[in-house]
């Protein structure tokens, strides 16, 4: 307990004192306790996902670890409220490392008031699969906005002493067939892609966690894979906290304690108990290899400071605060993908009726589902009631989208909601109305990926009709990831959303009406057709196996689940934009575009080369040629020399700018030498290589007016 000591020297003090039961107690969870009826919950539990029960002789307190993708979650068993954040995709589009920073605050801060001292939020597969059902909570398809961004999540998170978390290591790319498919991928794709991904978070925030994955990567389980755990991850980036199991992730005792497992989740299976215990005393596991898991997870106790300053559970949640940063987020994250003739913002003293169609927007937005669900304030606002919210159903959350176009809207302004159902009817609504504004949503949820790119239910028909019957009609998006809009050509304005969150309602009501000027840039890819894409289905979805993830593996009691390979090398590094440009496919809407309410012109670019941390500088002029203020998001792409073999251009650096109308503005980009680098398998290095750079910059990853080359030597 003495605090003038680092964490290192703290852990080994009190590891010295701890007897070999004690530390195997600390490398395991008490079981499933509230996730699975009937399960025993242990003494100290505080209604979380996992538990570990602490030393008290040693003042080591218990680990409760905590669901935070989106917000915290499990809090309604305690009537305890968690703000639901807008998706963690959402946040993305933002590109705002503030707006990343602070998601991660408001979770670490409502963990810590709730007595939670750990998050399992921290999702950082790369958005390979377009129907994965967790894209929502993953970031992008681009391994340096993805690693970025979850890595100040992290930090905010962190910031709150509270241990964070980054998951799910690595390549848990789909949901189909998660606990049995074999992600293949060769050593450079790996590196330069999903786990660079991680590579960036894990060394901007020091995660206290790191979570292993479901599925096998080149055939060895994720949680017992000796190359991603004990030479990338320990060895190649440092890392000094804990590999935790996801929960029911560990498959062995010996094979996973030595690739480099170091906490088993949620520890029923008894992998990690007398098994290991046995394991250490026979010396087929070292003690010493015991002892580093140990320090790993009692150092990041005390790094993170859950020793020395213990969350308060007595203490409540703010919910006004939460609402107000979840709503600031989203509206940096809502990205206008169409806005013709200028249709937005909406003028109200010129709208003088309105019909809002679809999507419960006279009730609520949508949120995610799965161990991301956030249990809605009042149950589930298109049915309310008390008790927490279900993982299997589409939970909306009360922020009525129509209650804040009302307030915007001018006094007088005729407003109609139908529900969207039926085609003909709401297309008999829109005709009445001088602009319609049609909700479509498309809901996820872990478990489960989506068979197809298209919305749900019909709602391609709904849309479909309220265009034909209203000339001015406006789409807002609630979905967890890319979607196809077969009729965006005939309708004039399309908004995404993404989940919005519980600030959702309003911050959509802003954007229509012009209070704030969208900003956010797409983070994936939104293919046109799935012919388009490298896997044009779901790899393992069939009529058998539908899509579920867990009826893939675990309920086919007669039917052994038969290990599939999915195979990642088909596109390789050429991830989302990158096969797009790669195969000369154009896609709906590209990587990196979203619209504005002004205009921005960018010029006079220059490269310097020879930057002092051997990477590049690029700078140039950004001016608002608009007549209103906005927030542009400035991008910086570079192919590499040919001899890489990377015939592709891909994101190395950006900046969110502020812009008056009419002002220009300077801006300056540094580029990491690690993103101008490619890695080699068999020197295990990464080198950058000599040759033409092409350097592009612009607002869109299709649309890049500035461009320069440089010419390099190896480094
Ligand atoms: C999910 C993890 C989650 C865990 C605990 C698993 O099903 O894959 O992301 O943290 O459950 O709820």
């Amino acid at each position: 307990m003495d605090k003038s000591l680092d964490a290192d020297a703290r852990a080994d003090l009190m590891i010295h004192e701890m007897t070999l039961d004690e530390k195997i107690q600390l490398v395991h969870g008490a079981g499933w306790g509230v996730l699975r009826a009937g399960a025993p919950v242990a003494t100290g539990h505080n209604g979380g996902a996992g538990f570990v029960p602490g030393i008290p002789r040693l003042h080591l307190p218990d680990i409760n670890l905590a669901d935070s993708a989106v917000g915290v979650r499990m809090a309604a068993p305690e009537s305890r409220y968690a703000t639901l954040l807008p998706s963690v995709i959402g946040m993305a589009a933002s590109w705002d490392p503030d707006a990343a920073f602070l998601y991660g605050s408001v979770i670490g801060r409502e963990l810590r008031a709730q007595g939670y001292n750990m998050s399992i939020g921290g999702g950082m597969d790369l958005i390979r699969e377009p129907r994965n059902g967790r894209n929502f909570e993953y970031a992008s398809e681009d391994p340096i906005l993805a690693g970025t961004m979850v890595g100040q999540v992290a930090r905010g998170v962190q910031s709150n002493h509270v241990m964070g978390d980054i998951k799910h290591y690595a390549v848990n790319d789909q949901e189909t067939g998660r606990n049995i498919l074999n992600a293949v991928m060769d050593k450079r794709t790996l590196r330069e892609t999903d786990l660079l991904a991680f590579q960036i978070a894990i060394e901007m925030a020091h995660p206290a966690g790191v979570m292993c994955a479901y599925n096998h990567i080149n055939g060895d389980y994720a949680c017992e894979n000796d190359y991603t755990l004990n030479q990338v991850l320990k060895k190649d980036w440092g890392f000094q906290g804990f590999v935790l199991s996801d929960w029911g992730g560990t498959h062995s005792t010996v094979k996973a304690a030595l690739a480099g497992l170091d906490m088993d989740q949620p520890g029923d299976d008894n992998f990690f108990s007398d098994p290991l215990k046995k394991a250490v005393q026979d010396g087929t596991v070292l003690q010493a290899r015991l002892d580093d898991m140990v320090h790993r997870i009692v150092r990041s106790m005390f790094v993170n400071g859950v020793i020395d300053q213990p969350p308060m559970p007595r203490s409540v949640v703010d919910p006004f605060s939460g609402r107000d940063d979840a709503q600031k987020i989203e509206e940096e994250s809502l990205v206008l993908l169409q806005n013709t003739g200028g249709i937005l913002p909406l003028a109200a003293a010129k709208t003088k009726s309105i019909a809002i169609i679809g999507g419960h927007a006279d009730k609520g937005v949508l949120s995610g589902g799965g161990s991301a669900q956030v249990d809605s304030p009042g149950g589930n606002a298109i049915a309310p009631g008390p008790g927490s919210s279900p993982w299997g159903r589409a939970i909306y959350f009360p922020s009525s989208p129509m209650r804040y176009i009302g307030e915007q809207a001018a006094a007088g302004t005729q407003i109609t909601y139908d529900a969207g159902s039926d085609p003909a009817q709401a297309a008999k609504a829109a005709a009445s109305a001088q602009v319609a504004i049609v909700f479509v949503t498309q809901w996820m949820t872990e478990g489960q990926d989506s068979a197809t790119l298209s919305l749900p239910d019909k709602q391609d028909d709904l849309v479909a009709a309220v265009a034909a019957a209203n000339p001015n009609t406006i789409v807002v998006l609630e979905n967890g990831g890319p979607v196809n809009m077969p009729w965006a050509g005939h309708v004039k304005g399309i908004v995404e959303s993404w989940y919005p969150g519980i600030g959702g309602g309003e911050a959509i009501a802003n954007i229509l009406f012009g209070r704030v000027n969208p900003s956010g840039k797409l983070p994936v890819t939104f293919a046109a057709t799935e012919d388009q894409l490298p896997h044009p289905k779901v790899t393992g979805l069939t009529e058998r196996t539908g899509n579920n993830a867990d009826a893939v593996t675990r309920n086919q009691p007669r039917a052994r689940p038969v290990e599939f390979p999915v195979d990642y090398n088909v596109e390789g590094m050429a991830v989302g934009y990158r096969w797009f440009q790669e195969k000369n496919l154009k896609p709906q809407f590209a990587f990196g575009f979203g619209l504005s309410y002004t205009r921005f012109a960018y010029s006079n670019l220059k490269v310097d080369a020879d930057a002092p941390n051997h990477g590049m500088s690029v700078s140039f002029d950004l001016r608002n040629t608009g007549a209103q203020a906005g927030d542009e998001i400035a991008e910086v792409y570079v192919t590499l020399p040919s001899a890489a073999g990377e015939p592709f251009r891909k994101l190395a650096g950006w900046k969110r700018v502020s812009l008056a109308a009419g002002a220009s503005q300077p801006v300056t980009v540094a580029l990491d030498p690690l993103y101008l680098s490619i890695y080699s398998p068999d020197t295990d290095k990464w080198s950058r290589p000599a040759g033409e750079f092409l350097i592009e910059v612009g607002g869109s990853s299709a649309e890049l007016p500035l461009h320069s080359t440089v010419r390099l030597a190896a480094q």
